[in-house]
């Protein structure tokens, strides 16, 4: 096991009618922001709970922050926020809302001319003291609820990144399971995507020798194996929803990572999809992370026999046999979502592959646990997920 730091300020809030609590959390005397998307809220009533517990509060709204959070909208929400002098803001909605939030937080209490700065600059990032802010999260996916990142899209260049900022975590998180019962299927079938991969972003490495970590991790998994099916048919359940909010929080809120090298290497190719083609973060990963598992299977070697045995009971054949098995068996389980793993089904050209290798090979890309992925395994990767 590496070495590591830990430290994960969120408290959790968990469980039905616990929107009421946020009052208590965000002090008295507050001028409060609150963000949220394109109406959802709206509709399932959550906007109501939230207005209800802070009728006590100094509260505007920022609405409209979409899926995919876009510069281009967010500097809005910084200017209002200056202009209102607030100083505490409560992101209400899914990652995309949340992970707006994070931006808005930062940029409020930056005095540089640009903005895109923040998301490009990690040392102008890191000297920033970001606004407090809580979230009420409405859609188990992106584990922002609980983690310090944020993905920012600019619309003017069709770039997508991600940003860290060690002290940019939610004061506080509620989770309430039965805001997932309004759930479209095809969030739904995300969220349990985008989790499952951020956990095999944490596991699917090489053997750290961290035992509880990759229990922790395969814990995950066969949850999300189990309840996914179940979800996709009755999307009204309590439990089922309480336990996928679990694995989402708990999937990319920095436990199963302690100690162990990380990949990442699906995430960032899967970036560059939403951003040059405007596909679901969850659908990109769904369509690279097997053909990247193929590609690197040497590398990955031991923790595919591992993940085989343990996740899907593979203990026959040979380990090319046992690591072939494992890799379909991913792909099955995110096709039994109704999930198209391919590329050229998705809409993606042969322009855009070259397009993508094209701007990782600008960055002199070295991604994955061993730095092993350049643009050319990325063509690999991307012209067998064609
Ligand atoms: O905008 P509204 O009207 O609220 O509708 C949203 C949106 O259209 C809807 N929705 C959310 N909760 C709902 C609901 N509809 C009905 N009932 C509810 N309870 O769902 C749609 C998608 O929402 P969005 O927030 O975009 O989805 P998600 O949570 O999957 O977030 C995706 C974004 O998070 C980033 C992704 O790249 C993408 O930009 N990620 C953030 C990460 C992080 N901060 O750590 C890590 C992830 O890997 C990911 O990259
Ligand atoms: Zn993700």
């Amino acid at each position: 096991m590496n070495n590591f730091q830990f430290q994960n300020p969120t408290k959790l809030i968990f469980g039905k009618g616990q929107i009421e609590k946020i009052a208590r959390e965000i002090p008295k005397s507050a001028r409060v922001m609150m963000t949220y998307g394109g109406g959802s809220i709206k509709k399932n009533g959550v906007y109501d709970q939230v207005k209800t517990a802070l009728k006590e509060h100094n509260v505007i709204e920022f609405a409209g922050i979409e899926p995919n959070p876009k510069y281009e909208t967010l500097i809005s929400a910084v200017a209002l926020a200056k202009c209102e002098k607030i100083d505490f803001l409560l992101a209400v909605g899914g990652g995309s809302v949340i992970d707006g939030t994070k931006f808005i937080a930062l940029a409020m209490n930056y005095d540089g001319e640009n903005l895109w700065d923040i998301v490009i600059n990690p040392k102008i990032a890191s000297n920033i003291n970001p606004a407090p802010f809580g979230t009420v999260l409405t859609l188990p996916a992106t584990g922002s609820e609980m983690n310090c990142g944020a993905v920012i899209s600019k619309i003017e260049t069709s770039e997508k990144y991600a940003i860290h900022h060690e002290h940019n975590f939610p004061r506080f998180s509620v989770l309430d399971p039965e805001v997932c019962y309004s759930l479209p299927e095809r969030q739904l079938k995300n969220g349990i995507i985008d989790t499952y991969v951020h956990v095999m972003e944490q596991y699917l490495t090489y053997p750290a020798n961290a035992m509880v970590q990759d229990r922790f991790c395969e814990g995950i998994l066969l949850t999300l194996l189990e309840i996914a099916p179940k979800i996709m048919a009755d999307n009204k359940n309590y439990d089922l929803m309480a336990n996928f909010m679990m694995s989402a929080t708990m999937g990319l809120n920095g436990f199963p990572s302690m100690g162990v090298p990380q990949d990442w290497a699906t995430h960032m190719i899967g970036h560059e999809l939403t951003a040059l083609h405007s596909l679901d973060h969850a659908m990109t990963l769904a369509i690279v992370a097997p053909y990247l598992y193929d590609v690197m299977r040497d590398e990955k070697r031991g923790k595919l026999l591992q993940y085989g045995e343990r996740i899907f009971n593979i203990t026959e054949g040979t380990e090319q046999e046992k690591i072939d098995k494992a890799i379909l068996s991913t792909r099955e389980f995110f096709e039994s979502l109704g999930v198209n793993c391919s590329l050229s089904a998705n809409g993606v050209t042969k322009e855009s592959i070259e397009t993508i290798v094209n701007r990782f090979a600008v960055r002199k890309a070295k991604l994955g646990e061993n730095s092993t992925i350049t643009a050319e395994i990325v063509k690999q990767i991307l012209d067998k997920a064609f």
